[in-house]
């Protein structure tokens, strides 16, 4: 089926009609709302964002039309519902998210998931996101190399080698899986070697017709734009037609992919990025290389994102379908704001340090408040008694009135997320196209399951 680079910017919300126009609008929106997305939760209540006078009185309202169990704020999140007496300054804002959004919805009858294996236990060792990724991507990865006559795939950011193994293994291709930390690589020549074994194995046994599998070559280098084309080169020859690819190539890497696509002679790119809060920007501790911008309109502008921004991109409001795990968010980013007051307030840490990092905490230590300070206080290396259970408590009482506030606050700011993910993700598309590439963009993953869904797609002209 040729389900890609079917429609020249097919990809573009409907309304759109080319990428540089769209990166435009999504760049305006988020100059608009550049003050209130630069706002942290963790300082709702030290800096008082509530009472920001720029905050809307609209959004302000909402304090009074969403019940307690944030069963509104989540289906706003989740699904853009906006109910009907709801301000209308704020419902003219979710239609037009709603329309700048990209398509994060695969499309149904997508049918290169692969289903049938000479090996049975492939998905040993794999998260369940995993198992939903993998098998989509090598068929995604499989049906556009056959388009294009390819049978070299060079897998950039390896990691264990759960794609790799499976587009050697299954689909026969000759495959370089490339990751500069040596426990992945190593991890990835134990998979290759047991699949190997099981797949002896089963063909001894007749459960298989085919011990046939594609040559499985695993570099353990650090990939650069300077280094690219000489590391791959020892493994393909020239006029040898290849491809690259990546699944959840983090940060810096995605963007160091496409320069190295345009600087090489693969023949099709297919990336998914993530972890876009790794990105590195152009600042005076770094004046050359840049994940962001690329292309060279967003160049041309000066334009910046930020740290506190590339981390909004990374949320995925999608995910709140699931009630209980909207309000958890919604409860731990409470719990964070309120902590920061305290601290504060109790003198544990000025208003001007930079908000302690606590990392991630276990969800057992989210029963109670005091339950999360405690674990929260050991994180940082506190006494646990840093501050009484009795003032604890007493916080808790006076600002539980106000959990609701933070809530809305934290919906529209999120709300705000995918646009910010789109602009990073056009900002490829039209470095690419300013290459020569043609280029298309399609959710391949279950946005719940995945929320990094959408491949970067492009061929050079
Ligand atoms: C998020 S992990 C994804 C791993 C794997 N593709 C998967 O989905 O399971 C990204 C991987 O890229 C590797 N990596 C990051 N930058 C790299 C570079 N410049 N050269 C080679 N590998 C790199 C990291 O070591 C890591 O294993």
């Amino acid at each position: 089926m040729d389900f890609a680079f079917q429609d020249r910017e097919g990809f573009l919300p409907s309304h759109q009609h080319s990428t540089q126009t769209y990166l435009l609008q999504l760049a305006k929106l988020i100059d608009e709302y550049r003050w209130f997305l630069q706002l942290h939760v963790v300082d709702f209540f030290t800096q008082n964002h509530w009472d920001d006078t720029r905050i809307p009185t609209s959004w302000k309202h909402l304090e009074e039309l969403i019940s307690d169990d944030y069963e509104e704020l989540i289906e706003l999140a989740a699904k853009h519902k906006v109910q009907e007496d709801w301000p209308l300054e704020l419902s003219e804002l979710i239609q037009t998210i709603k329309k700048l959004e990209l398509n994060r919805q695969p499309t149904k009858n997508y049918d290169f998931l692969r289903t049938e294996f000479k090996d049975g236990s492939w998905f040993n060792g794999m998260t369940p996101k995993k198992k939903h990724e993998v098998p989509l991507l090598t068929g995604f990865v499989e049906t556009i190399a056959k388009q294009h006559s390819v049978r070299k795939v060079v897998d950039v950011g390896a990691g264990q080698g759960y794609l790799s193994c499976m587009l050697a293994c299954e689909c026969n291709f000759d495959v370089i899986a490339v990751d500069n930390n040596e426990i992945q690589t190593c991890g990835a020549k134990k998979r290759v070697n047991d699949i190997i074994k099981r797949i002896e194995f089963a063909h001894k046994k007749g459960n298989t017709n085919s011990t046939e599998i594609g040559k499985f070559t695993v570099v353990n280098e650090h990939v650069s734009i300077e280094s690219f084309n000489s590391v791959i080169h020892q493994f393909v020859e020239e006029n040898d037609p290849w491809l690259m690819c990546s699944l959840h190539a983090c940060g810096d890497l995605s963007a160091t992919m496409a320069h190295m696509f345009i600087q090489s002679d693969s023949r099709l790119l297919l990336n998914i990025g993530c972890c876009y809060n790794l990105l590195s920007e152009k600042s005076d501790s770094n004046p050359n290389f840049v994940g962001f911008p690329l292309s060279r309109k967003m160049k041309s502008d000066g334009y910046f994102l930020g740290r506190t921004l590339r981390m909004l991109a990374c949320q995925a409001p999608q995910r709140w379908s699931n009630n209980e795990n909207g309000a958890e968010f919604f409860k731990h980013n409470f719990y964070r704001a309120l902590l920061q007051l305290i601290m504060v307030k109790e003198e544990l840490i000025k208003i001007t340090d930079e908000p302690p990092k606590i990392g991630k905490l276990r969800k057992h230590c989210f029963v109670s408040f005091e339950v999360y300070c405690q674990s929260a206080f050991a994180r940082l290396n506190y006494p646990s008694d840093a501050v009484s259970s009795d003032t604890l408590h007493k916080y808790y009482q006076e600002y539980l009135p106000f959990h609701k506030r933070l809530a809305i606050f934290w919906t529209i700011r999120s709300l705000l997320a995918p646009l910010l993910e789109a602009l990073v993700l056009m900002d490829r598309a039209c470095y690419l196209q300013e290459n020569d590439c043609e280029v298309d963009l399609l959710p391949i993953f279950d946005p719940i399951e995945s929320p990094r869904n959408m491949v970067v797609l492009a061929r050079k002209r």
